[in-house]
């Protein structure tokens, strides 16, 4: 084979796996939405036994990536309003979530981190299962915010984090 050719097969190879990469996340793959209604950029960790995507999110603009777990405790969705706020002492928002499967229900929450503050005061937060708006987590403006924790009991669904929502559901 002439070197031309086998450079040619390893391309269209290359090509291949990278096309073939693509159903590992089909577009059926339920997915979480983070909603960034804020006037400031927000900042994403996504985390389950190791860190995932980082990602940006700009005031008015939203993200989604799908759901994945690789450990025993669910993933976390770390918010903060600075670059790699989760380093550096800031607030962290996090919403979390987990499938248990012999329920066949979603589980999710919404917590701080303890000592770290809040980033979000005076704004209202919503974390819910876009099947089931009724049970979204709901922090608002001058109320006590707690740990909160729902069970979505239908199998797999799509979430939403809305941060800085404009109005309860
Ligand atoms: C996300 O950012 C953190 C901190 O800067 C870094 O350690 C990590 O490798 C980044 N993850 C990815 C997938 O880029
Ligand atoms: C889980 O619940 C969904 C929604 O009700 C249903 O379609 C699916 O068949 C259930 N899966 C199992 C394994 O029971």
């Amino acid at each position: 084979m002439q070197l031309t050719s086998v450079l040619t097969t390893l391309t269209l190879l290359t090509l291949l796996s990278t096309t073939l990469g693509i159903p590992l996340t089909p577009r059926d793959v339920p997915k979480v939405t983070i909603k960034n209604h804020c006037q400031t950029t927000i900042y994403l960790t996504s985390i389950a036994r190791e860190r995932h995507n980082n990602a940006t999110i700009p005031a008015s603009s939203s993200y989604s990536e799908a759901l994945y777990y690789d450990g025993i405790t669910g993933t976390s969705l770390q918010i903060t309003t600075t670059p790699s706020g989760l380093d550096h002492g800031g607030p962290i928002l996090n919403a979390a979530y987990t499938f248990n499967k012999p329920a066949n229900s979603t589980y999710y929450s919404l917590s701080t981190v303890d000592g770290r503050g809040y980033a979000f005061e005076g704004q209202l937060v919503l974390f819910y299962a876009d099947r089931d708006t009724k049970g979204v987590i709901l922090w608002e403006p001058g109320k006590e915010r707690s740990t909160s924790t729902r069970a979505f009991l239908g199998g797999e669904t799509d979430l939403v984090l809305d941060v800085c929502a404009m109005r309860t559901l």
